[in-house]
């Protein structure tokens, strides 16, 4: 009995050094896999037109992302209300008009309620408008002391003065270089945020957040193939575009997001068609980075780090990346032919750039149906040589982050590209 077990201990040791293996950084050691083709069904079917891929590939594509990566969301909310907190006509030095906006969800008799914090150009009544979450509170992205705090369950930070879980003032302004504000107003155009944890608490525990509100009797997780964090967090932008076509008079929304952020602003994308385009910055493994490259983060070193951002089923491919039908290219076609720009950053090996790129080039077949065109060339442009197409692509000098570089690209493609 006693050899057994040691034997059974030996296993478990070596399974487990196996599947925490170091990450790998080393293009030669990346696995020679196929890509699956955007433009052949599962069942082998070529596709050759835009309707085709709408009528045939899409869907299936779509269904395999809801029910095996991200999660289905099990039903529809009973009611939906917003209500306006507080507004100003002169904020940012006279340049913006502020609205701080609550929205409320209604289900089976429980309810949530988040924020959105929305700066418009002065004097512009359809302005185009960026929304975005943000990691830690509306009030770290400007130092504007209106913001009002949020109240919801935050990750401590000793950099941005985050402690027992709550934001404080001492938060305030903590990640203004995130986000380029004044950059995007003088530019003609609105940003909308929303603190992410407001919608869902960033923790593996579903017992709060918006999964609770959709629970059959009893229910106290959702189901293998119902919705994760991230699917939960696109709802959330889905809802504040909700909010945004009722309140406020505008011409576009094209929906941001920054790493974890970023994967749900593709979803987002991917399942909300009024989202005029899309913006994924470093947003790695899950997101934009090809999964079967397994390059910096992988499916599995994800789903254990994470085990509630994706759907339970999606553990079926940690360390079996082989067997997966698709690959994020195929996430990123799903946002055809509206604009789409993925960017990364040179020292963010973690998100494999590369893997990035890639997924790019390989989703653009899928634009060149509708006579949009994409990342053609499969070699990555020089570092800071933006391409700006239908589908974008950057990497810039530096690290995992949200730039000035980055917002000046997003600022100049949407201007060229979003309809
Ligand atoms: C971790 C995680 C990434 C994620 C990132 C972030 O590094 O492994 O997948 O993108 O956090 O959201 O900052």
């Amino acid at each position: 009995m006693k050899t057994a077990a040691c034997f059974v201990y030996f296993l478990f040791v070596t399974a487990m050094s196996y599947t925490q293996s170091e990450p790998n950084y080393d293009e030669s050691k990346v696995p020679k896999f196929r890509v699956p083709d955007p433009l052949t069904t599962f069942a082998g079917e070529g596709i050759g037109s835009s309707a085709e891929w709408e009528e045939k590939r899409r869907p299936e594509l779509y269904a395999f992302f809801e029910g095996q990566v991200y999660g289905k969301v099990p039903g529809t909310l009973e009611e939906f209300s917003f209500k306006l907190l507080e507004e100003d006509d002169n904020a940012f030095g006279g340049k913006a008009k502020r609205k701080q906006v609550a929205i409320s969800l209604k289900k089976n008799n429980r309810s949530l309620s988040f924020n959105i914090l929305l700066y418009l150009p002065k004097g512009s009544t359809d302005a185009p408008i960026f929304l975005g979450y943000n990691f830690h509170g509306n009030h770290t992205v400007t130092t504007d002391p209106k913001v009002f705090i949020t109240q919801a369950w935050n990750r401590n930070s000793d950099d941005l003065g985050i402690r027992d879980n709550t934001a404080t003032e001492a938060s305030r302004g903590a990640r203004k270089n995130r986000w380029a504000i004044e950059k995007m107003l003088d530019a003609g155009y609105g940003l909308a945020t929303i603190y992410y944890g407001e919608v869902d608490p960033d923790k593996n525990d579903f017992s709060d957040g918006l999964h609770s509100l959709f629970y059959r009797e009893g229910q106290q997780r959702p189901k293998p193939n119902e919705w994760g964090s991230i699917a939960a967090w696109a709802f959330g932008l889905s809802r504040a575009m909700d909010y945004l076509e009722n309140d406020v008079n505008i011409s576009k929304v094209i929906v941001f997001g920054h790493s974890r952020l970023g994967k749900a602003a593709l979803w987002a994308g991917a399942t909300d068609k009024r989202f005029s385009g899309v913006i994924s910055n470093d947003s790695g493994c899950g997101g934009a980075a090809l999964s079967k490259r397994k390059f910096g983060e992988t499916v599995g070193q994800i789903n254990r780090s994470f085990p509630h951002w994706f759907c339970d089923s999606f553990q079926q491919y940690n360390e079996n990346e082989k067997t997966l039908p698709v690959d994020q290219h195929q996430l990123l076609a799903l946002m055809a032919p509206r604009p789409l720009y993925v960017a990364s950053a040179l020292k963010d090996e973690w998100a494999d750039p590369r893997g990035e790129f890639l997924s790019a080039h390989y989703a653009s077949p899928v634009y060149a149906l509708y006579g949009k065109e994409g990342i053609v060339a499969p070699q990555m442009p020089r570092i800071d040589q933006a391409i700006h197409k239908t589908l974008a692509y950057h990497i810039r000098t530096g690290e995992h982050d949200v730039t000035d570089y980055d917002w000046e690209n997003y600022i100049a493609w949407a201007k060229a590209f979003v309809e």
